[in-house]
Protein backbone atom coordinates (compact mmCIF):
# COMPACT_ATOMS: atom_id res chain seq x y z
CA UNK A 1 0.00 0.00 0.00
CA UNK A 2 2.84 2.44 1.17
CA UNK A 3 4.70 1.59 -1.96
CA UNK A 4 1.67 2.81 -4.23
CA UNK A 5 1.08 5.51 -2.45
CA UNK A 6 4.99 6.73 -2.15
CA UNK A 7 4.33 7.72 -6.45
CA UNK A 8 0.97 9.23 -6.11
CA UNK A 9 2.49 11.75 -3.43
CA UNK A 10 4.96 12.24 -5.32
CA UNK A 11 3.26 12.80 -8.71
CA UNK A 12 0.66 15.05 -6.36
CA UNK A 13 3.40 17.22 -5.36
CA UNK A 14 4.91 17.87 -8.45
CA UNK A 15 1.69 18.98 -10.02
CA UNK A 16 2.18 21.42 -6.68
CA UNK A 17 4.89 23.00 -7.58
CA UNK A 18 4.68 22.59 -11.22
CA UNK A 19 1.06 24.29 -11.93
CA UNK A 20 1.97 27.76 -10.79
CA UNK A 21 4.69 27.66 -13.95
CA UNK A 22 1.85 26.40 -15.81
CA UNK A 23 -0.44 29.04 -15.00
CA UNK A 24 2.53 30.97 -16.37
CA UNK A 25 2.93 29.62 -19.84
CA UNK A 26 -0.96 29.19 -19.66
CA UNK A 27 -2.10 31.58 -18.08
CA UNK A 28 -3.89 34.92 -19.53
CA UNK A 29 -2.04 37.57 -21.16
CA UNK A 30 -2.84 40.87 -19.28
CA UNK A 31 -4.24 44.06 -20.95
CA UNK A 32 -5.61 41.99 -23.86
CA UNK A 33 -9.56 42.26 -24.35
CA UNK A 34 -10.02 38.88 -24.94
CA UNK A 35 -13.90 36.55 -24.99
CA UNK A 36 -14.44 35.57 -21.65
CA UNK A 37 -14.06 32.27 -20.59
CA UNK A 38 -12.39 30.10 -18.56
CA UNK A 39 -8.81 27.73 -19.10
CA UNK A 40 -10.11 25.28 -16.57
CA UNK A 41 -7.56 23.78 -13.71
CA UNK A 42 -5.98 21.49 -15.66
CA UNK A 43 -2.18 21.80 -16.83
CA UNK A 44 -2.62 20.96 -20.66
CA UNK A 45 -5.17 19.12 -20.74
CA UNK A 46 -7.35 22.36 -19.75
CA UNK A 47 -11.22 21.65 -20.93
CA UNK A 48 -10.28 19.26 -23.60
CA UNK A 49 -12.26 16.40 -22.53
CA UNK A 50 -15.08 17.99 -21.75
CA UNK A 51 -14.88 19.23 -25.34
CA UNK A 52 -14.85 15.95 -26.73
CA UNK A 53 -17.03 14.24 -24.95
CA UNK A 54 -19.58 12.16 -27.20
CA UNK A 55 -22.58 13.63 -28.12
CA UNK A 56 -25.31 13.02 -30.68
CA UNK A 57 -24.06 15.05 -33.56
CA UNK A 58 -27.90 16.55 -33.86
CA UNK A 59 -27.23 18.70 -30.95
CA UNK A 60 -24.68 21.04 -29.45
CA UNK A 61 -23.14 19.00 -26.69
CA UNK A 62 -23.17 20.22 -23.37
CA UNK A 63 -19.35 21.69 -23.20
CA UNK A 64 -20.89 24.22 -25.89
CA UNK A 65 -24.25 24.28 -24.45
CA UNK A 66 -22.95 25.46 -21.00
CA UNK A 67 -20.36 27.82 -22.98
CA UNK A 68 -22.55 29.65 -24.81
CA UNK A 69 -25.54 30.53 -21.80
CA UNK A 70 -22.33 31.92 -19.71
CA UNK A 71 -19.99 33.51 -22.09
CA UNK A 72 -21.96 33.78 -25.76
CA UNK A 73 -21.19 32.43 -28.83
CA UNK A 74 -17.13 33.49 -28.73
CA UNK A 75 -15.25 32.58 -25.86
CA UNK A 76 -12.06 31.64 -24.34
CA UNK A 77 -10.92 27.76 -23.68
CA UNK A 78 -8.00 26.01 -23.23
CA UNK A 79 -8.21 23.13 -25.72
CA UNK A 80 -5.74 20.76 -27.57
CA UNK A 81 -3.35 21.61 -24.97
CA UNK A 82 -3.45 25.13 -26.75
CA UNK A 83 -5.38 28.45 -25.14
CA UNK A 84 -7.97 28.93 -27.77
CA UNK A 85 -11.24 30.83 -28.60
CA UNK A 86 -14.45 28.86 -29.97
CA UNK A 87 -17.19 30.52 -32.10
CA UNK A 88 -20.15 29.36 -32.71
CA UNK A 89 -20.87 32.96 -34.22
CA UNK A 90 -21.69 32.91 -37.54
CA UNK A 91 -20.10 36.41 -38.52
CA UNK A 92 -16.81 35.36 -36.56
CA UNK A 93 -17.33 31.49 -37.99
CA UNK A 94 -16.93 33.65 -42.14
CA UNK A 95 -14.21 36.13 -40.46
CA UNK A 96 -11.76 33.79 -39.47
CA UNK A 97 -12.37 31.16 -42.83
CA UNK A 98 -12.12 34.62 -44.98
CA UNK A 99 -9.04 35.41 -43.65
CA UNK A 100 -7.14 32.49 -44.28
CA UNK A 101 -3.31 33.19 -44.34
CA UNK A 102 -4.30 37.09 -43.76
CA UNK A 103 -5.02 36.54 -39.91
CA UNK A 104 -5.20 32.71 -39.65
CA UNK A 105 -4.04 29.67 -41.04
CA UNK A 106 -4.39 25.83 -40.55
CA UNK A 107 -3.51 24.83 -37.60
CA UNK A 108 -4.33 20.94 -37.36
CA UNK A 109 -2.90 18.91 -34.26
CA UNK A 110 0.59 17.54 -34.18
CA UNK A 111 -0.11 13.95 -34.82
CA UNK A 112 -1.73 14.75 -37.95
CA UNK A 113 1.39 15.76 -39.77
CA UNK A 114 2.95 13.24 -38.25
CA UNK A 115 1.29 10.53 -39.35
CA UNK A 116 -0.10 12.07 -42.57
CA UNK A 117 3.48 13.85 -43.62
CA UNK A 118 4.05 17.31 -44.29
CA UNK A 119 2.45 17.33 -48.19
CA UNK A 120 -1.16 17.02 -46.93
CA UNK A 121 -3.29 19.87 -47.85
CA UNK A 122 -4.77 20.14 -44.33
CA UNK A 123 -1.00 20.93 -43.06
CA UNK A 124 0.31 22.79 -45.92
CA UNK A 125 -0.16 26.43 -45.73
CA UNK A 126 0.39 30.07 -48.09
CA UNK A 127 1.75 29.57 -51.31
CA UNK A 128 2.32 25.67 -51.36
CA UNK A 129 -0.92 25.14 -49.92
CA UNK A 130 -2.38 28.08 -53.11
CA UNK A 131 0.11 25.50 -55.45
CA UNK A 132 -1.57 22.02 -54.46
CA UNK A 133 -5.23 23.53 -53.97
CA UNK A 134 -5.19 24.52 -57.60
CA UNK A 135 -4.08 20.75 -59.04
CA UNK A 136 -6.63 19.17 -56.32
CA UNK A 137 -9.73 21.68 -58.57
CA UNK A 138 -7.94 20.14 -61.84
CA UNK A 139 -8.77 16.98 -60.31
CA UNK A 140 -12.58 17.81 -59.49
CA UNK A 141 -13.45 19.82 -62.75
CA UNK A 142 -12.18 16.89 -64.96
CA UNK A 143 -14.71 14.71 -63.25
CA UNK A 144 -17.44 17.21 -64.27
CA UNK A 145 -15.93 17.58 -67.66
CA UNK A 146 -16.25 13.86 -68.18
CA UNK A 147 -19.34 13.90 -66.54
CA UNK A 148 -21.17 10.34 -68.47
CA UNK A 149 -17.91 8.15 -67.68
CA UNK A 150 -18.05 9.84 -64.20
CA UNK A 151 -22.38 8.85 -63.17
CA UNK A 152 -21.19 5.90 -65.07
CA UNK A 153 -18.66 4.34 -62.93
CA UNK A 154 -20.77 5.66 -59.71
CA UNK A 155 -23.69 3.64 -60.98
CA UNK A 156 -21.26 0.39 -61.47
CA UNK A 157 -20.21 0.72 -57.90
CA UNK A 158 -23.41 1.27 -56.09
CA UNK A 159 -25.23 -1.48 -58.66
CA UNK A 160 -22.77 -4.23 -57.83
CA UNK A 161 -22.43 -3.58 -54.18
CA UNK A 162 -26.82 -3.41 -53.59
CA UNK A 163 -26.84 -6.58 -55.78
CA UNK A 164 -24.74 -8.43 -52.91
CA UNK A 165 -27.62 -7.43 -50.71
CA UNK A 166 -30.13 -9.81 -52.45
CA UNK A 167 -29.87 -12.55 -50.32
CA UNK A 168 -29.37 -10.23 -46.91
CA UNK A 169 -31.96 -9.35 -44.30
CA UNK A 170 -29.63 -6.94 -41.99
CA UNK A 171 -26.64 -5.04 -42.69
CA UNK A 172 -24.34 -2.94 -41.02
CA UNK A 173 -24.69 0.30 -43.56
CA UNK A 174 -21.81 2.41 -42.22
CA UNK A 175 -19.99 -0.54 -43.56
CA UNK A 176 -21.68 -0.67 -46.86
CA UNK A 177 -21.88 3.07 -47.36
CA UNK A 178 -17.72 2.90 -46.35
CA UNK A 179 -17.29 0.27 -48.86
CA UNK A 180 -19.48 2.29 -51.59
CA UNK A 181 -17.21 5.89 -50.85
CA UNK A 182 -14.02 3.54 -50.62
CA UNK A 183 -14.82 2.25 -54.02
CA UNK A 184 -16.03 5.60 -56.22
CA UNK A 185 -12.85 7.27 -55.03
CA UNK A 186 -9.71 4.12 -56.12
CA UNK A 187 -12.35 4.01 -58.85
CA UNK A 188 -11.71 7.98 -59.72
CA UNK A 189 -7.82 8.18 -58.26
CA UNK A 190 -6.27 4.46 -59.27
CA UNK A 191 -8.98 3.44 -61.88
CA UNK A 192 -9.28 0.31 -59.18
CA UNK A 193 -12.39 -1.36 -59.48
CA UNK A 194 -13.92 -3.21 -56.09
CA UNK A 195 -12.40 -6.83 -56.72
CA UNK A 196 -9.23 -5.79 -57.83
CA UNK A 197 -6.59 -7.25 -55.00
CA UNK A 198 -4.81 -3.57 -54.96
CA UNK A 199 -8.63 -2.26 -53.80
CA UNK A 200 -8.79 -4.69 -51.01
CA UNK A 201 -5.19 -4.05 -49.80
CA UNK A 202 -5.57 -0.53 -49.87
CA UNK A 203 -9.09 -0.72 -47.97
CA UNK A 204 -7.19 -2.69 -45.29
CA UNK A 205 -4.56 -0.42 -45.10
CA UNK A 206 -6.30 2.65 -44.96
CA UNK A 207 -8.68 1.76 -42.06
CA UNK A 208 -5.99 1.83 -39.88
CA UNK A 209 -5.64 5.96 -40.85
CA UNK A 210 -9.20 6.65 -40.51
CA UNK A 211 -10.15 8.43 -36.89
CA UNK A 212 -9.40 11.78 -35.47
CA UNK A 213 -7.93 13.91 -38.33
CA UNK A 214 -10.41 16.29 -38.33
CA UNK A 215 -10.84 16.59 -34.18
CA UNK A 216 -7.67 15.20 -33.01
CA UNK A 217 -8.08 13.19 -29.10
CA UNK A 218 -5.83 13.11 -26.61
CA UNK A 219 -5.05 10.16 -25.45
CA UNK A 220 -5.88 9.93 -21.73
CA UNK A 221 -6.54 6.26 -20.05
CA UNK A 222 -9.47 6.32 -18.45
CA UNK A 223 -10.94 9.66 -20.06
CA UNK A 224 -14.58 9.01 -21.67
CA UNK A 225 -13.30 9.89 -25.15
CA UNK A 226 -10.88 6.92 -25.23
CA UNK A 227 -13.46 5.02 -23.68
CA UNK A 228 -16.25 6.15 -26.11
CA UNK A 229 -13.61 5.03 -28.76
CA UNK A 230 -12.55 1.80 -27.14
CA UNK A 231 -16.07 0.17 -27.28
CA UNK A 232 -16.66 1.70 -30.76
CA UNK A 233 -13.54 0.40 -32.30
CA UNK A 234 -14.24 -3.61 -30.40
CA UNK A 235 -17.21 -3.66 -32.06
CA UNK A 236 -16.50 -1.86 -35.75
CA UNK A 237 -13.90 -3.07 -38.15
CA UNK A 238 -11.57 -0.09 -37.82
CA UNK A 239 -9.38 -1.44 -34.65
CA UNK A 240 -6.23 0.30 -35.05
CA UNK A 241 -5.85 3.43 -34.11
CA UNK A 242 -2.22 3.74 -32.60
CA UNK A 243 0.15 6.20 -34.89
CA UNK A 244 3.13 3.58 -35.65
CA UNK A 245 0.18 1.49 -37.71
CA UNK A 246 -0.69 4.53 -39.19
CA UNK A 247 2.53 5.31 -40.29
CA UNK A 248 2.67 1.49 -41.79
CA UNK A 249 0.01 2.21 -43.06
CA UNK A 250 0.79 5.17 -44.98
CA UNK A 251 4.35 3.53 -46.18
CA UNK A 252 1.97 0.51 -47.80
CA UNK A 253 -0.64 3.01 -48.92
CA UNK A 254 1.69 4.76 -51.16
CA UNK A 255 3.36 1.52 -51.66
CA UNK A 256 0.82 0.25 -53.60
CA UNK A 257 0.46 3.55 -55.38
CA UNK A 258 4.10 3.59 -56.59
CA UNK A 259 3.48 0.34 -57.76
CA UNK A 260 0.61 1.13 -59.78
CA UNK A 261 2.38 4.36 -61.15
CA UNK A 262 5.28 2.42 -62.27
CA UNK A 263 3.51 -0.13 -63.94
CA UNK A 264 1.91 2.71 -65.67
CA UNK A 265 5.18 4.37 -67.08
CA UNK A 266 6.40 1.16 -68.01
CA UNK A 267 3.10 0.29 -70.22
CA UNK A 268 3.12 3.34 -71.67
CA UNK A 269 6.83 3.47 -72.87
CA UNK A 270 6.37 -0.23 -74.31
CA UNK A 271 3.16 1.27 -75.94
CA UNK A 272 4.89 3.94 -77.16
CA UNK A 273 2.05 6.78 -76.35
CA UNK A 274 1.23 8.73 -73.58
CA UNK A 275 -2.09 7.18 -72.14
CA UNK A 276 -2.88 3.83 -71.39
CA UNK A 277 -6.80 3.26 -72.35
CA UNK A 278 -7.39 6.79 -73.47
CA UNK A 279 -9.03 7.83 -70.33
CA UNK A 280 -6.73 9.65 -67.43
CA UNK A 281 -7.81 9.32 -63.56
CA UNK A 282 -6.10 11.57 -60.89
CA UNK A 283 -2.90 9.59 -60.95
CA UNK A 284 -2.50 9.95 -64.52
CA UNK A 285 -3.47 13.98 -64.72
CA UNK A 286 -1.59 14.32 -61.41
CA UNK A 287 1.81 12.24 -63.27
CA UNK A 288 1.19 14.50 -66.73
CA UNK A 289 0.81 17.58 -64.74
CA UNK A 290 4.56 18.12 -64.57
CA UNK A 291 5.34 20.61 -61.88
CA UNK A 292 4.78 18.01 -58.97
CA UNK A 293 7.13 16.32 -56.99
CA UNK A 294 6.50 12.73 -56.17
CA UNK A 295 6.00 13.38 -51.79
CA UNK A 296 3.37 16.14 -53.34
CA UNK A 297 1.56 13.36 -55.52
CA UNK A 298 1.32 10.89 -52.71
CA UNK A 299 0.23 13.32 -50.68
CA UNK A 300 -2.44 14.58 -52.67
CA UNK A 301 -3.71 10.91 -52.90
CA UNK A 302 -3.83 10.59 -49.18
CA UNK A 303 -5.86 13.99 -48.93
CA UNK A 304 -8.52 12.83 -51.16
CA UNK A 305 -8.06 9.02 -49.72
CA UNK A 306 -9.20 10.47 -46.74
CA UNK A 307 -11.24 13.46 -47.44
CA UNK A 308 -13.44 11.28 -50.17
CA UNK A 309 -14.53 8.41 -47.46
CA UNK A 310 -15.74 8.81 -44.16
CA UNK A 311 -17.21 11.78 -44.72
CA UNK A 312 -19.93 10.78 -47.86
CA UNK A 313 -20.13 7.61 -45.97
CA UNK A 314 -21.64 9.07 -42.92
CA UNK A 315 -23.70 12.14 -44.82
CA UNK A 316 -25.35 8.80 -46.94
CA UNK A 317 -25.88 6.80 -43.66
CA UNK A 318 -27.53 10.14 -41.53
CA UNK A 319 -29.45 10.25 -44.73
CA UNK A 320 -31.01 6.47 -44.37
CA UNK A 321 -31.65 6.82 -41.13
CA UNK A 322 -33.38 10.81 -41.10
CA UNK A 323 -35.50 9.45 -44.05
CA UNK A 324 -36.28 6.23 -42.45
CA UNK A 325 -37.81 7.93 -39.59
CA UNK A 326 -40.21 9.63 -42.19
CA UNK A 327 -42.37 8.07 -44.28
CA UNK A 328 -43.54 11.43 -45.84
CA UNK A 329 -40.66 12.63 -47.20
CA UNK A 330 -39.55 8.80 -48.28
CA UNK A 331 -42.84 8.58 -50.12
CA UNK A 332 -41.99 12.07 -52.02
CA UNK A 333 -38.71 11.19 -52.56
CA UNK A 334 -39.87 7.91 -54.39
CA UNK A 335 -41.92 9.74 -56.61
CA UNK A 336 -39.13 12.04 -57.27
CA UNK A 337 -36.63 9.68 -58.49
CA UNK A 338 -39.38 7.28 -59.94
CA UNK A 339 -40.34 10.78 -61.78
CA UNK A 340 -36.54 11.43 -63.20
CA UNK A 341 -36.20 7.92 -63.85
CA UNK A 342 -39.45 7.86 -66.14
CA UNK A 343 -38.15 10.65 -68.73
CA UNK A 344 -35.25 8.61 -69.69
CA UNK A 345 -35.36 5.83 -72.49
CA UNK A 346 -34.92 2.35 -71.45
CA UNK A 347 -31.76 2.55 -69.36
CA UNK A 348 -30.19 5.65 -69.80
CA UNK A 349 -28.09 6.61 -67.01
CA UNK A 350 -29.42 10.00 -65.45
CA UNK A 351 -27.00 13.12 -65.57
CA UNK A 352 -25.65 15.72 -63.40
CA UNK A 353 -28.20 18.28 -64.11
CA UNK A 354 -30.99 15.73 -63.91
CA UNK A 355 -29.85 15.07 -60.49
CA UNK A 356 -29.37 18.72 -59.55
CA UNK A 357 -33.31 19.27 -60.66
CA UNK A 358 -34.22 17.36 -57.70
CA UNK A 359 -35.38 19.52 -55.59
CA UNK A 360 -36.56 17.50 -52.62
CA UNK A 361 -33.06 15.22 -53.18
CA UNK A 362 -31.26 19.07 -52.77
CA UNK A 363 -33.12 19.85 -50.09
CA UNK A 364 -32.63 16.54 -48.19
CA UNK A 365 -29.14 16.09 -48.64
CA UNK A 366 -28.60 20.19 -47.27
CA UNK A 367 -30.68 19.50 -44.48
CA UNK A 368 -29.23 16.05 -43.34
CA UNK A 369 -25.54 18.29 -43.50
CA UNK A 370 -26.92 20.76 -41.35
CA UNK A 371 -28.43 18.38 -38.92
CA UNK A 372 -25.76 15.61 -39.04
CA UNK A 373 -22.87 17.86 -38.95
CA UNK A 374 -20.69 15.37 -40.28
CA UNK A 375 -17.63 17.88 -39.86
CA UNK A 376 -18.20 19.71 -36.61
CA UNK A 377 -15.25 21.87 -36.34
CA UNK A 378 -11.97 23.08 -38.17
CA UNK A 379 -8.70 23.88 -36.62
CA UNK A 380 -6.97 27.41 -37.26
CA UNK A 381 -4.22 29.58 -35.18
CA UNK A 382 -4.08 32.99 -35.22
CA UNK A 383 -0.90 33.91 -36.99
CA UNK A 384 -1.11 37.76 -36.02
CA UNK A 385 -3.07 39.64 -33.01
CA UNK A 386 -6.38 39.86 -34.47
CA UNK A 387 -9.44 42.42 -33.47
CA UNK A 388 -12.93 41.42 -33.94
CA UNK A 389 -15.41 43.68 -32.45
CA UNK A 390 -14.87 44.04 -29.10
CA UNK A 391 -12.45 41.72 -28.80
CA UNK A 392 -8.65 40.68 -29.12
CA UNK A 393 -7.27 37.61 -30.01
CA UNK A 394 -2.88 37.16 -29.09
CA UNK A 395 -0.85 35.68 -32.18
CA UNK A 396 -0.30 32.00 -32.08
CA UNK A 397 -3.52 31.61 -30.05
CA UNK A 398 -5.70 28.61 -31.95
CA UNK A 399 -9.32 29.31 -32.90
CA UNK A 400 -11.66 27.38 -33.65
CA UNK A 401 -14.42 27.81 -36.31
CA UNK A 402 -17.70 25.51 -35.07
CA UNK A 403 -19.44 24.41 -37.86
CA UNK A 404 -22.50 22.88 -36.36
CA UNK A 405 -22.91 25.64 -33.66
CA UNK A 406 -23.86 27.40 -36.83
CA UNK A 407 -26.61 24.83 -38.12
CA UNK A 408 -28.15 24.50 -34.88
CA UNK A 409 -28.63 28.41 -34.13
CA UNK A 410 -32.09 28.70 -33.06
CA UNK A 411 -31.56 32.49 -34.30
CA UNK A 412 -30.88 31.55 -38.06
CA UNK A 413 -32.56 28.09 -38.24
CA UNK A 414 -36.56 28.19 -37.31
CA UNK A 415 -36.75 25.03 -35.21
CA UNK A 416 -33.16 24.03 -35.50
CA UNK A 417 -32.97 20.87 -33.50
CA UNK A 418 -35.80 19.29 -35.96
CA UNK A 419 -35.05 17.21 -39.39
CA UNK A 420 -37.18 19.66 -41.87
CA UNK A 421 -35.77 19.23 -45.38
CA UNK A 422 -38.59 21.66 -46.65
CA UNK A 423 -36.52 24.57 -44.91
CA UNK A 424 -34.33 24.45 -48.00
CA UNK A 425 -37.85 24.76 -50.46
CA UNK A 426 -37.32 28.71 -50.61
CA UNK A 427 -33.26 28.93 -50.00
CA UNK A 428 -30.42 29.79 -52.12
CA UNK A 429 -28.02 27.48 -50.48
CA UNK A 430 -25.04 28.64 -52.30
CA UNK A 431 -25.31 32.03 -50.52
CA UNK A 432 -26.57 30.71 -47.38
CA UNK A 433 -24.39 32.43 -44.09
CA UNK A 434 -25.90 30.14 -41.93
CA UNK A 435 -24.41 27.31 -43.57
CA UNK A 436 -21.16 25.85 -43.77
CA UNK A 437 -20.87 22.22 -43.83
CA UNK A 438 -17.71 22.01 -46.11
CA UNK A 439 -15.77 24.68 -44.42
CA UNK A 440 -15.16 28.20 -46.42
CA UNK A 441 -12.92 30.48 -47.92
CA UNK A 442 -9.84 29.42 -49.44
CA UNK A 443 -9.80 25.71 -47.62
CA UNK A 444 -13.48 25.12 -49.30
CA UNK A 445 -14.10 21.67 -49.64
CA UNK A 446 -12.88 21.16 -53.38
CA UNK A 447 -14.94 17.35 -52.49
CA UNK A 448 -18.26 18.99 -52.36
CA UNK A 449 -19.99 18.12 -56.16
CA UNK A 450 -18.40 14.33 -55.46
CA UNK A 451 -19.73 13.96 -52.40
CA UNK A 452 -23.21 15.14 -53.58
CA UNK A 453 -23.18 12.67 -56.77
CA UNK A 454 -22.55 9.64 -54.82
CA UNK A 455 -25.22 10.91 -52.37
CA UNK A 456 -27.87 11.41 -55.05
CA UNK A 457 -27.13 8.10 -57.40
CA UNK A 458 -26.83 5.91 -53.88
CA UNK A 459 -30.02 7.19 -53.36
CA UNK A 460 -31.15 6.80 -56.75
CA UNK A 461 -30.57 2.87 -56.94
CA UNK A 462 -31.44 2.48 -53.13
CA UNK A 463 -35.01 4.30 -53.44
CA UNK A 464 -36.56 1.87 -56.03
CA UNK A 465 -34.98 -1.38 -54.78
CA UNK A 466 -35.00 -1.76 -51.37
CA UNK A 467 -37.15 -0.44 -48.08
CA UNK A 468 -35.40 -0.50 -45.34
CA UNK A 469 -36.12 -0.14 -41.04
CA UNK A 470 -33.62 0.91 -38.32
CA UNK A 471 -33.31 -1.63 -35.82
CA UNK A 472 -31.76 -0.05 -33.14
CA UNK A 473 -33.71 3.01 -32.34
CA UNK A 474 -31.05 4.96 -30.56
CA UNK A 475 -28.78 4.75 -32.71
CA UNK A 476 -28.38 8.26 -34.13
CA UNK A 477 -25.13 9.87 -35.56
CA UNK A 478 -22.60 10.34 -33.03
CA UNK A 479 -20.20 13.43 -32.76
CA UNK A 480 -16.55 11.49 -31.50
CA UNK A 481 -16.04 14.39 -32.26
CA UNK A 482 -14.99 12.75 -35.73
CA UNK A 483 -18.76 11.59 -36.65
CA UNK A 484 -19.86 7.74 -36.02
CA UNK A 485 -23.25 5.75 -35.06
CA UNK A 486 -22.63 3.60 -32.10
CA UNK A 487 -23.60 0.97 -33.74
CA UNK A 488 -22.83 1.32 -37.11
CA UNK A 489 -26.94 1.93 -38.02
CA UNK A 490 -28.16 -1.88 -38.24
CA UNK A 491 -30.95 -2.08 -40.95
CA UNK A 492 -33.36 -4.75 -41.73
CA UNK A 493 -33.72 -4.33 -46.05
CA UNK A 494 -36.49 -5.89 -47.91
CA UNK A 495 -36.29 -6.19 -52.32
CA UNK A 496 -39.24 -4.24 -53.06
CA UNK A 497 -40.25 -6.42 -56.48
CA UNK A 498 -41.94 -3.34 -58.13
CA UNK A 499 -38.52 -1.31 -59.65
CA UNK A 500 -41.24 2.26 -59.56
CA UNK A 501 -42.91 1.72 -56.56
CA UNK A 502 -46.23 3.06 -55.43
CA UNK A 503 -46.81 5.29 -52.98
CA UNK A 504 -48.22 2.47 -50.50
CA UNK A 505 -45.21 0.37 -51.10
CA UNK A 506 -43.23 3.86 -50.86
CA UNK A 507 -44.25 3.98 -47.27
CA UNK A 508 -44.26 0.71 -45.82
C1 LIG B 1 -20.09 15.08 -46.85
C2 LIG B 1 -18.91 15.13 -47.37
C3 LIG B 1 -17.84 16.11 -47.00
C4 LIG B 1 -17.80 17.06 -46.01
C5 LIG B 1 -18.87 17.40 -44.98
C6 LIG B 1 -16.52 17.73 -46.11
C7 LIG B 1 -16.13 18.77 -45.31
C8 LIG B 1 -14.93 19.44 -45.45
C9 LIG B 1 -14.55 20.61 -44.67
C10 LIG B 1 -15.38 21.26 -43.58
C11 LIG B 1 -13.33 20.99 -45.11
C12 LIG B 1 -12.55 22.22 -44.64
C13 LIG B 1 -11.40 21.88 -43.70
C14 LIG B 1 -10.73 23.14 -43.19
O1 LIG B 1 -11.21 24.24 -43.43
O2 LIG B 1 -9.71 23.01 -42.50
C15 LIG B 1 -12.92 20.07 -46.14
C16 LIG B 1 -11.70 20.12 -46.80
C17 LIG B 1 -11.28 19.18 -47.70
N1 LIG B 1 -12.04 18.16 -48.25
FE1 LIG B 1 -13.94 17.72 -47.79
N2 LIG B 1 -15.80 17.16 -47.14
C18 LIG B 1 -16.57 16.18 -47.72
C19 LIG B 1 -16.23 15.40 -48.82
C20 LIG B 1 -15.03 15.42 -49.46
C21 LIG B 1 -14.66 14.60 -50.60
C22 LIG B 1 -15.62 13.64 -51.31
C23 LIG B 1 -13.35 14.87 -50.90
C24 LIG B 1 -12.45 14.31 -51.95
C25 LIG B 1 -12.62 13.28 -52.65
C26 LIG B 1 -12.90 15.88 -49.96
C27 LIG B 1 -11.63 16.40 -49.94
C28 LIG B 1 -11.25 17.47 -49.14
C29 LIG B 1 -9.92 18.06 -49.18
C30 LIG B 1 -8.74 17.59 -50.05
C31 LIG B 1 -9.94 19.13 -48.27
C32 LIG B 1 -8.78 20.07 -47.94
C33 LIG B 1 -9.00 21.38 -48.69
C34 LIG B 1 -7.95 22.45 -48.42
O3 LIG B 1 -7.27 22.38 -47.40
O4 LIG B 1 -7.84 23.36 -49.26
N3 LIG B 1 -13.94 16.18 -49.11
N4 LIG B 1 -13.91 19.14 -46.34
Amino acid sequence: MFLLLQPLALLFLTVLFLYPLFRHAYGEPKDCQLPPGSFGWLPLIGKTMSFINPHLSCTMGQFLEENIKRYGKIFRSHLFGHRTVVSCDVDFNHFILQNEDRLFEASYPVNIPKVLGDFTMLVMTGDAHKRIRGVALGLFSSMKTHEAATISDIDNIVVRLMDSWKNKKTLVLCDETRKFTFNVIVKHILSLSPEDPETVLLLDNYKTFMKGFVSAPINLPGTPFVKAQREHETRSWIRCLRSILRRQAKFQITNIVGKIRDRRRRQRIAAGGPEVDGRKDFLDLLESHGGLTEDEIFGLVIDLLIGGYETTAMLIAIIVKFVGNDPEILSELRAEHAAARKKKAGDEPLKWQDYKDMRLTQCLINEALRLGNVVKFVHRKAIKPVRYKEFEIPAGWKVLPILSGVHLDGSLHNDPFRFDPRRWQNEEVESARNFMPFGGGKRLCPGSDLAWLDTCIFLHHLLPKYSWKTQEEDDWPMSFPFLDFKKGLKIAIQPLSDPCPSQEQATS
